[in-house]
């Protein structure tokens, strides 16, 4: 297995420029469920149902009734071995930008800087009615939180049927189509358009390097099958006995 690192390490260590894209399964080992592997959220709840905009508009309980606890518990998550790996990286001036499918906001508490959320953040809550901002996990009681205008609050985040924030979204795929070694770190990559980052990554002639514990992406140059909190400190430690 360290013959995998040590390869890993050497394609990121020689990049110009080394992006990641990350989904669930990097936050998996700070305690926040999945959404398709086992255990994940979607095995128990229709997204279609719980985190659609369309059933949102209509009935936000449901949402809200499988997202309230999290929300207000935003605080209590914290970054693992992984997140910390990847924002070490960064300061280090490898890696220059990580874009995520997360909306638990753990890369920014890391401490890595240039972080694109492409599905936003349970961070910022709104009133769909007035707008009036809310910052997690301050907010109103109640199963469906309600603004002091008595309108409902939803956060932040990308529900299925919504449009990924544009500018963000086209800043991501900038930098997939131009980076020349992308890391894949615990995605299905089957969420569309995210998946399309290392497609695009790859068609440019870029390098991916996945870290899953199920092989997913499958035009990876490397697949490193271990847990991301485990192999990013692990190519980190190779990095730097390369520099030394
Ligand atoms: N280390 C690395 N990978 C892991 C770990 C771990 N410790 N634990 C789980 N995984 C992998 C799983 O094998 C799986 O391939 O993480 C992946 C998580 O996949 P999903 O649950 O589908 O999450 P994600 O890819 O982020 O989903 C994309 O779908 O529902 C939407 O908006 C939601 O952003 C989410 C998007």
């Amino acid at each position: 297995m360290n013959q995998v690192f040590n390869e890993a390490a050497k394609i990121i260590g020689s990049s110009k420029k080394c992006i990641a894209l990350t989904g669930a399964g990097i936050s998996a080992e700070s305690g926040i469920p999945t959404f398709r592997s086992k255990g994940g959220l979607w095995n128990s709840y229709d997204p279609t149902v719980y985190a659609s905009i369309d059933t949102f508009m209509k009935d936000p309980s449901k949402y809200w009734s499988i997202r309230g606890d999290f929300i207000r518990k935003y605080n209590d998550y914290s970054p693992n071995q992984g997140h910390l790996a990847l924002a070490s990286l960064e300061n280090a001036g490898i890696v220059k930008c990580i874009i995520t499918q997360n909306i638990d906001g753990l890369h920014r508490k890391a401490g890595s800087k240039k972080v694109l959320e492409i599905h936003g953040s349970l961070r910022e809550i709104f009133c769909i009615s007035c707008g009036k901002e809310y910052i997690a996990p301050d907010i109103p009681p109640g199963d469906v939180p309600h603004c002091t205008c008595g309108g409902v609050l939803k956060p932040n985040t990308v529900l299925f049927g919504e449009d990924l924030p544009p500018a963000v979204l086209s800043e991501a795929e900038e930098y997939a189509a131009s980076c020349d070694v992308m890391i894949l770190a615990g995605t299905s990559a089957t969420v569309y358009p995210a998946a399309y980052l290392p497609v695009t990554a790859k068609r440019n002639g870029a390098k991916v390097i996945e870290i899953n514990l199920e092989y997913s992406f499958t035009d990876s140059d490397i697949f490193i099958e271990e847990k991301s909190g485990t192999a990013l400190p692990m190519i980190e430690e190779q990095l730097k006995k390369i520099e030394v």
